[in-house]
């Protein structure tokens, strides 16, 4: 069996798709590059014929990008692979990726279908894509729940028909891992030509066992497995890449190789998540911000003793470097570029400059600043373009009175302004938002979250805001709270389609 594991990345295509996460080109690049950086394999860099969005990143993506293979997702239509194939135009090495659903309820329901007829559409798509590209990976949707025997018979008829790659996504989370290793198993014993083909693992998280499911493939002899940083994905994500990197490196006994260079894994973690305006969570295996902290006084005995104890992968190993992580209003633009760079953010000059005027304010608040802070303000020039952005904020708060606010806004270049009286400083200075903007408008989910642990530390908030039947996602970031607040729903207010 070969022992090179192939890692496949979706984070710009499956982990793009979650409401919230969408990057616009230039940052689907920068986290494209990032992932060249860390040694993946394939970037799956979208679903061309989606949208002119999709279309030109995938184009961009495969002129920035030199070693890993650029992958579009088509369905088994051949409208979709031609747009594929158009968007791949400039890929060093290029994969469609097309497929079908083939459970009962997907054939049934979705397609309307039958399942000769739906061999028969997977077989000439993988032919229609072929004739453009070498490298076709056909996926079998809602595998998880397709009875094998079926499932053997589709991955039989699409490598004849000159698939390279055959993915089994259990696309709804429902596979136990002893079910998931049974049925890469069982495609390995009855698919006639199976090793013309590598094997790939596509796990969702919906039930917690999306990386145990992806090592139960490995482990059955998939070689390639669909990942994302972070675990980012549809629903309760996808297979976290970090993860079965890390597992594989930690049992190295297994003998099974990825290119990973896992000294990038936390900077390119720390990246997406900021980028993406999602939060990791604290407890989150490998990137987490707990991931590597003792605070039971048993737990730090040990660890003072000899940090195996406790401890079965050393931080540095992720890249979690703590020497390097702080700098101060001391910091020249040198040592901002460099820790930038360090994070896979290339700034030019001038973007590089604005960003140092505003690191150089938000050192004179905040003592330390760390990676976190950083990289939301390599960001933070997102708002540049919008219409309507915050000109002043003043709020008036405390126990036993109403909080008061007044807000001023820059619409387009004409302010206004408005007071009004809430329920606490955040009610107060969005219902002066709304004496503004004067539209239907319904909060639906509010989280503040502080980057690291100071009082003097920048607060994050994610916002969704209803408006006609739509939801828009919002992030503000500030060292006042309710001024990010603000700012988030001024952002999703931004994004209205009016
Ligand atoms: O989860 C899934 O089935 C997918 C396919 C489109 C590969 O994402
Ligand atoms: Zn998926």
């Amino acid at each position: 069996m070969e022992n090179r594991l192939f890692i496949f990345d979706t984070t710009l295509r499956d982990g793009e798709q979650v409401p919230g996460c969408q990057l616009n080109t230039v940052e689907k690049i920068q986290v494209a590059k990032a992932l060249e950086a860390l040694g993946v394999d394939v970037i799956e860099a979208g679903f061309p014929v989606s949208s002119p969005g999709d279309f030109n990143s995938v184009i961009e993506i495969s002129k920035a990008v030199t070693w890993p293979t650029i992958c579009a997702l088509t369905r088994a239509v051949e409208k979709d692979i031609d747009v594929a194939a158009e968007a791949l135009k400039y890929a060093k090495r290029k994969r469609i990726h097309t497929g079908i659903g083939t459970s009962e309820s997907h054939i049934k329901y979705k397609f309307n279908s039958n399942r000769e007829e739906i061999i028969e559409r997977a077989v000439a798509a993988v032919k229609y894509a072929r004739r453009l590209v070498d490298d076709v990976e056909f996926y079998a949707e809602d595998a998880g729940r397709t009875d094998n025997e079926y499932l053997a018979r589709v991955v039989e008829a699409v490598i004849k028909a000159g698939a390279t790659v055959v993915n089994i996504p259990d696309t709804t989370g429902y596979c136990l891992p002893s079910e998931y290793e049974a049925k890469i198993r069982y495609l390995f014993e009855h698919v006639d030509g199976i090793h013309k083909a590598i094997i790939s693992t596509h796990c969702h998280n919906d039930l917690g066992m999306a990386t145990a499911n992806t090592m139960a493939g490995v482990l059955a002899g998939a070689r390639q497995v669909e990942v994302t940083i972070n675990g980012i994905g549809e629903r309760a994500g996808n297979t976290a890449l970090e993860e079965v990197t890390m597992i594989l490196k930690s049992h190295a006994d297994l003998g099974i190789q990825t290119n990973i260079n896992t000294q990038k894994i936390y900077p390119t973690s720390r990246m997406v998540s900021s980028l993406m305006n999602m939060p990791v969570q604290p407890n989150k295996a490998i990137v987490g911000r707990n991931a590597f902290a003792h605070s039971s006084g048993i737990h730090q005995d040990g660890v003072l003793k000899n940090v195996q104890t406790y401890e079965i992968i050393d931080p540095h190993e992720v890249g979690i470097d703590d020497s390097s992580i702080v700098l101060t209003a001391r910091s020249g633009r040198a040592a901002l570029k460099n820790r930038l760079g360090v994070l896979g953010v290339k700034l030019d000059q001038g973007k590089l400059d604005m960003v140092y005027e505003e690191f150089l304010k938000l050192a004179d608040k905040k003592k330390d600043i760390n990676d976190d802070d950083i990289l939301v303000l390599a960001g933070a020039d997102r708002s540049l373009n919008h219409r309507i952005k915050l000109d002043f904020l003043q709020v008036t708060s405390g126990v036993g009175v109403r909080s008061v606010a007044s807000l001023g806004l820059n619409i387009s270049g004409e302010k206004f302004e408005a007071c009004a009286v809430g329920n606490g400083p955040v009610d107060a200075a969005i219902k002066a938002l709304k004496k503004i903007i004067d539209r239907q408008m319904t909060l639906k989910e509010f989280t503040i979250q502080a980057i690291s642990k100071g009082s003097d530390d920048m607060g994050k908030v994610h916002m969704q805001v209803e408006y006609d039947h739509q939801v828009y996602y919002g992030f503000g970031a500030n060292t006042d709270i309710i001024a990010a607040s603000v700012e988030a729903y001024i952002d999703c207010i931004n994004k209205f389609k009016l």
